[in-house]
């Protein structure tokens, strides 16, 4: 490691500020190349920090345009001193003064896309986790939190639209063609919460009359000319504020609501108090430009920054270690809000989908991490899946523990002991301990324990007593830097389905609710007086995010797969039944073999099928296979991501083969040419129509080509003609070609819409594809410059492409390195981002591992490397 290593922050470290700041005076010139910031600071000392210490103001890249003014007394160039990091005044009065500072930057400039950055007409800003710093010096923790006034100014053509958080207050012309709008955010917020945005942008505008009949004006704001895609949005924002109200008791608290949409933005959304800045992708939609998916997605990331507003604004997070106590609890909440919105059962499987295949890749590699870290180098490596979707999960096991109602009670115990302050995990827990008269010190162990603890459920049968016994058997695996682990508490719902497949009447033990609570390493249960030996469904609707093994047979699974009550279930055996199949065949492929089928498996496709009872959404995740990322997690270690590839096509071919005649009935009768509506019922009836396509095509021959070429072609919106795009991309015949030239010209100009052109080239797999890449690379349509194209393009062959990114040569994984090296001085959010695609690298067959080791240590070696990118590959490394 060239560069030297950056600091460790530790969490039992915390002390609190020896210094608070009560109201924030911010006065923002915007002005070209010189804007100006100036801040009248009202600090006092904190009774509960240290006395007599300096006060260190924090700072990135930004610099003093004069000497700092206390109590409207300039300070003598003795009395302070600024560093590359800070503002540090050596003695400060031991009462309150104000403080007044003022900062040049340049927003232009600022490619990290963190603190005050231009995104195309905009200036807009992102401060969470430490972005306010490189705006003015402040005291940039969570804990120290203001009440701010805001002035803005700028030219009245550049910027007609000036925005900040809480409520307007003022607004004039100036002379010169300039104008000002000052703004009052009376909640006392942390700075990270900060948002400002000038800009030339149209916008839509709605209304919300709360609960308590107060009037909300809401906006959202977005690029002239796109104003009627934003109208999906400003629909989910409204649904969003009724259902919190509805289901938490939480009001908006004020006069506005605004949403601001740009196009470079480092993340999907952040929640700024009254002010929410979003990467457009998560803004706008129409029929012809966005899919099904993407208007799920933002009805959910709506909703989330919307929940935000008291998960994570009234109520904030003491220090970053705490980060899962708002967005954990924010995820769960947009989840459920989903749930509500849509069919409860497919938005689980969907969740489970992305968090087997996100977060316990990473909770089985390098990069594991508590939902609750106690250490860290660089925070913005812990926006991940463990903080955001384990932390969802172990909210959910938190309310199947106590109940709803107990959960509720504790929510609201919540909300009002610490509204208006930074809050812990501890103080959290503490409101649902007393709410449900529960100890759950151990229930804890899921914040600090890293890794996805193994269930190994077994079983036995007295026929004589009639006794069902079941054995549980947990194990937490080994993470970095912790060898011993605990036993954790496993709430596992679960049914015991008889001959006919109904649920049984459960009775004896701790089991009469249909949960069982595991909370020691072993345990029994035993179910008396049955007539046959049951079929077990266990950790029904995902209660526990655990790995489990069964002794269930095949046949029991098909069983589930048909009778099970519990739908989360049924789509679980069909998965776990199709995952023994492919490891089987992996195997058989790496020793020289032929992929290898089931054909019961194929008998409960066709089953399915046939069942009229399912309903479309549902049905296409029955059909869907589990990824090469679920085969290859499974498997663990000795991967080999081609013949898992092999594997999975071959088994996809024979079902496909199988149930061939029901696909094409199924895939007839799913047409619609009605006039798209992305409501949940119309895009499961898609969904399932594109994955009959995709098992009719899996032959990927000349007549694959010509049905995927037709489904593109008739296509009257964007998620039939991706669907048809998307098969096609895998068949390598001249319809591909002439669907990929049709979609660039039909869509060209429209960056959002060509970010997924972009992303289904970058995952063909096969072997050209690192070179088309890089030819992409080169297109007008894309740019280094801009997060969502370097993820649409880069992002997706290195996450999504297992087997060109694991390229046997290891070209996939230097190419990797030589972006991450020349990004990471430029925006070093996004390239730490792609070096997630090494979170498992130490899991591939000897060779690529050899590979991969080799990229990340050329890495390692480069100078001057960001704090993000060096913590990354230390910990690849370690
Ligand atoms: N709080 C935002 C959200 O989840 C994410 C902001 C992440 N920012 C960052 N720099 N890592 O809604
Ligand atoms: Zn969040």
């Amino acid at each position: 490691m060239r560069s030297e290593e950056p600091r460790s922050v530790r969490l039992s470290e915390y002390r609190p500020p020896d210094y608070l700041i009560d109201q924030v005076d911010l006065d923002v010139v915007l002005d070209g190349d010189k804007t100006l910031v100036t801040s009248v600071l009202e600090i006092r000392p904190n009774p509960e920090g240290r006395s007599n210490v300096p006060l260190v103001l924090d700072g990135d890249e930004i610099t003093l345009a004069g000497p700092p003014l206390l109590d409207n007394d300039e300070l003598t160039p003795e009395a302070y001193v600024e560093t590359p990091q800070a503002l540090r005044i050596h003695m400060p009065p031991k009462r309150a003064f104000s403080l007044k500072i003022t900062t040049k930057l340049d927003p232009a400039k600022n490619t990290k896309l963190m603190g005050l950055y231009r995104s195309g007409a905009a200036y807009c800003t992102q401060c969470e986790a430490e972005g306010f710093r490189r705006i003015t010096y402040f005291i940039d923790r969570p804990d120290v939190l203001s009440t701010y006034r805001v002035r803005i100014e700028a030219g009245r053509k550049e910027a007609p639209v000036l925005l900040s958080n809480g409520n307007p207050v003022e607004a004039g012309l100036l002379p010169n063609g300039r104008h000002y709008a000052v703004w009052d955010d009376p909640w006392p917020k942390p700075c990270y919460l900060f948002a400002l945005v000038g800009g030339d942008l149209g916008v839509v505008r709605d209304s919300f009359v709360t609960v308590s009949g107060r009037h909300v004006g809401l906006a959202i704001y977005v690029e002239h000319g796109k104003e009627d895609r934003a109208s999906y949005a400003m629909d989910a924002l409204k649904r969003s504020m009724k259902w919190d109200e509805d289901v938490f008791g939480r009001e908006y608290d004020l006069q506005v609501f605004n949403i601001v949409a740009v196009s470079d933005f480092n993340m999907g959304a952040m929640e700024n108090k009254g002010l929410n800045v979003f990467n457009d992708k998560y803004v706008l939609a129409s029929g012809d430009t966005a899919t099904d998916g993407d208007y799920a997605g933002i009805e959910a990331v709506i909703a989330h920054e919307y929940f935000h507003n008291w998960t994570g604004n009234r109520i904030t997070c003491r220090d970053w270690f705490q980060l899962c106590l708002k967005e954990g609890l924010t995820v769960f909440r947009d989840q459920e809000f989903t749930a509500d919105m849509r069919s409860r059962p497919v938005e689980r499987i969907s969740d489970v989908r992305g968090l087997r295949a996100i977060q316990f890749v990473e909770d089985a590699g390098p990069f594991a991490h508590p939902v609750r870290p106690d250490t860290y180098r660089e925070i913005n490596n812990f926006y991940t899946a463990t903080v955001y979707e384990k932390g969802a999960e172990v909210i959910r096991m938190l309310q199947a523990l106590i109940g709803r109602d107990a959960f509720r009670l504790g929510m609201e115990f919540y909300f009002s002991r610490h509204d208006g302050r930074a809050a812990t995990i501890e103080e959290f827990i503490a409101c649902f301990a007393d709410a449900s008269a529960t100890d759950l010190s151990q229930f804890l162990l899921w914040y600090s324990q890293a890794g996805t603890p193994e269930v190994a459920a077994t079983s036995s049968w007295d026929e004589d007593t009639g006794t069902y016994t079941l054995n549980l058997l947990q194990t937490v695996p080994k993470t970095p830097g912790q060898d011993i682990k605990k036993p954790m508490v496993i709430p596992l719902a679960f049914g015991l389905l008889g001959m006919d497949g109904e649920d049984l009447p459960i009775g004896g033990d701790n089991a009469e609710s249909g949960l069982i609570v595991l909370n020691k390493a072993e345990h029994s249960f035993a179910f008396r007086g049955l007539n046959s030996r049951p079929v077990l469904s266990i950790n029904r609707t995902f209660s526990a995010p655990v790995k489990l093994t069964t002794d269930l047979t095949e046949n029991d699974l098909f069983f589930l797969a048909r009778y099970d009550s519990d739908p989360f279930n049924r789509w679980q055996a069909l998965q776990t039944a199709a995952l023994r199949v492919l490891i089987r065949s992996v195997h058989a492929v790496r020793g020289g073999n032929r992929p290898l089928n089931d054909p019961r498996l194929a008998e409960a496709f066709a089953s399915a099928i046939a069942d009229p009872e399912i309903d479309p959404a549902l049905l296409a995740q029955l059909l869907a296979l589990p990824s090469e990322t679920d085969i290859a997690r499974e498997i663990g270690n000795d991967v080999d991501p081609d013949a898992i590839y092999a594997a999975r096509i071959g088994l996809k071919r024979a079902l496909a083969r199988f149930v061939r005649g029901a696909l094409a009935d199924l895939y007839r009768g799913l047409v619609n040419d009605g006039p798209y509506s992305p409501d949940a019922r119309a895009a499961g009836r898609r969904a399932l129509r594109a994955t009959a396509l995709d098992l009719i095509c899996a032959e990927q021959d000349d007549a694959s080509a010509m049905l995927a070429f037709a489904h593109y072609s008739a296509a009257n919106n964007m998620t039939d003609r991706m669907s048809g795009l998307a098969v096609l991309s895998g068949i390598d015949r001249p319809e591909r070609d002439q669907a990929f030239a049709d979609f660039y010209k039909r869509h060209k100009g429209d960056a959002l819409v060509l970010d997924k052109w972009l992303s289904l080239q970058a995952v063909i797999p096969e072997a050209g594809t690192l070179d088309r890449v890089r030819r992409l690379m080169k297109h007008e349509a894309f740019s280094m410059a801009n997060p969502n194209r370097v993820r649409a393009l880069i992002g997706a062959f290195a996450a999504s492409n297992p087997t060109q990114f694991n390229r046997a040569d290891g070209a996939g994984f230097d190419f990797l390195a030589d972006i991450v090296i020349d990004l990471d001085p430029k925006n070093p959010q996004v390239a730490a981002r792609l070096l997630g695609a090494f979170r498992s690298w130490r899991a591939l067959e000897p060779g690529r591992r050899g590979r991969a080791e080799f990229a990340l240590k050329r890495i390692a070696a480069t100078d001057k490397l960001s704090p993000d990118v060096s913590d990354l590959v230390i910990r690849a490394l370690a």
